[in-house]
């Protein structure tokens, strides 16, 4: 069953994870059978890219270096969600659990949680949770007595660019420079903070992996589809009667979730954010799942009298606003498909135009440096696809 965590306050399946048996479960496995488990377990990144995670540690741990690092993606900038806010909120202990069990995967001695600038309040509660963790010697030297296993904790602060949640401009920014996106290759599992080898995970990944190990990878794949196990956290916002946060199995319908959250009458769902795609009632059969509609959890429901190039405006005026400028096609690709969405709201935009910033947008999906420019062309391709009579129905009365 779903359960809306912030509106009813069901149990949830964190709220079943008993404390601690994750961690003492990955410390009696070797770590290269640790690393192996997390691989079986089907587990994906919760951020938005779904990398799966057991690859990630598996790459870090091969590398030789005397210096590892574990951070925990906590910048959670991707307008519409605010899920890794309640998973720090209401359970931060199982997410260090989840980061020590990394930095025992991978051979770190350091964990460092970069937490958004909106998020500053949290951070004397994560303090507390972790100095608490310190004195029961859950980090620290010799973590839960294993000899030679070192791990401790400390809070970084972002500075508010949403850029700073792609893991290489978190990285910069964490060295004390811009947050701009590094080139790639060397990945992070490379060379990352300071050169060192450095896991950047979300924090809903983090907590997850707590809960594989204390209940085992059968359990976590029985959620969820073939190619996407497990359960996931959505943060529900816009036209619907319960936004919230929402734990649902992978797999689930457009459709099937709008009625668990009181949006049956929209007329599209924006899925993934802004750099998500948005999806027309007619494909609200689809699926939430790797396989289908990929997301990092953000659902924003559209109702039926919304003006859909509103919406992509707003998205626009926010990727030209966030974009770092570093590299071309993003730095000029966003304000142009801006201007293409102003000039079809006024009913002016020249079909020759219009052709032009679409096969820019294609451009930008394939040549931009990192994912901001690669999917900032997302919503705009998908509404004109999906709202095509709408638009032109528009622009011939406008
Ligand atoms: C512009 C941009 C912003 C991002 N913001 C976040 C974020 O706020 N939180 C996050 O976990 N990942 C974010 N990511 C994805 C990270 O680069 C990275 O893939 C992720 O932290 C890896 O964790 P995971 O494998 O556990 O998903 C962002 C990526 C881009 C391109
Ligand atoms: S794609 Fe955009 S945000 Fe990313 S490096 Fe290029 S200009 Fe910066």
């Amino acid at each position: 069953m779903p359960v809306i965590i912030e509106t009813q306050g069901n149990a949830l399946t964190y709220e079943t994870i008993e404390p601690e048996a994750g961690l003492k479960a990955a410390l009696a496995t070797s770590r290269a059978d640790l690393v192996d488990t997390i691989r079986d377990s089907g587990l994906m990144g919760r951020g938005g890219a779904g990398f799966p995670t057991g690859m990630k540690w598996g790459f870090c741990a091969a590398e030789k270096a005397d210096q590892k690092y574990v951070i925990c993606n906590a910048d959670e900038g991707e307008p519409g969600t605010f899920k890794d806010r309640v998973i720090l909120t209401r359970f931060a202990d199982l997410v260090l659990e989840g980061m020590t069990i990394g930095g025992y995967a991978v051979g770190a001695s350091l964990g460092i949680i970069y937490l958004r600038a909106e998020y500053t309040y949290l951070r004397p509660h994560l303090n507390d949770v972790i100095q608490k963790r310190r004195a029961a010697g859950l980090l620290g030297h010799d973590v839960c007595g294993v000899e030679g296993f070192d791990f401790d904790v400390i809070v970084a602060m972002g500075a508010g660019a949403y850029v700073c949640g792609e893991e290489t401009a978190l990285i910069e920014s964490l060295e004390g420079f811009r947050g701009e996106p590094r080139n790639r290759p060397p990945f992070p599992v490379v060379a990352g903070l300071l050169n060192n080898p450095t896991v950047v995970n979300n924090v809903e990944t983090l907590a997850s992996v707590a809960a594989i190990m204390a209940k085992g990878t059968e359990w976590f794949k029985s959620f969820g589809t073939d190619k996407s196990s497990g359960y996931k956290l959505f943060s529900v916002s816009g036209d619907c009667d319960k936004p919230g946060v929402y734990e649902f199995p992978w797999g689930i319908t457009v459709a099937e979730l709008l009625k668990e959250v009181g949006g049956e009458g929209a007329k599209a769902v924006q899925i993934g954010g802004a750099s998500g795609v948005c999806v027309p009632a007619r494909d609200f059969e689809r699926r939430l799942a790797f396989e289908d509609i990929p997301t990092g959890g953000s659902v924003m429901v559209i109702g039926p009298d919304r003006d859909i190039l509103d919406v992509a405006e707003n998205f626009l005026e926010f990727f030209v606003e966030e974009s770092c400028g570093q590299c071309t096609p993003c730095r000029l690709g966003n304000p142009q498909m801006l201007e293409a969405v102003k000039l079809l709201k006024a009913g002016a935009c020249p079909p020759e135009f219009l052709e032009n910033v679409k096969e820019l947008a294609g451009t930008m999906q394939v040549a931009s440096k990192c994912g901001l420019g690669q999917t900032s062309p997302s919503a705009f391709l998908s509404i004109l696809e999906g709202f095509g009579d709408e638009i032109h129905n528009r622009a011939a009365g406008a």
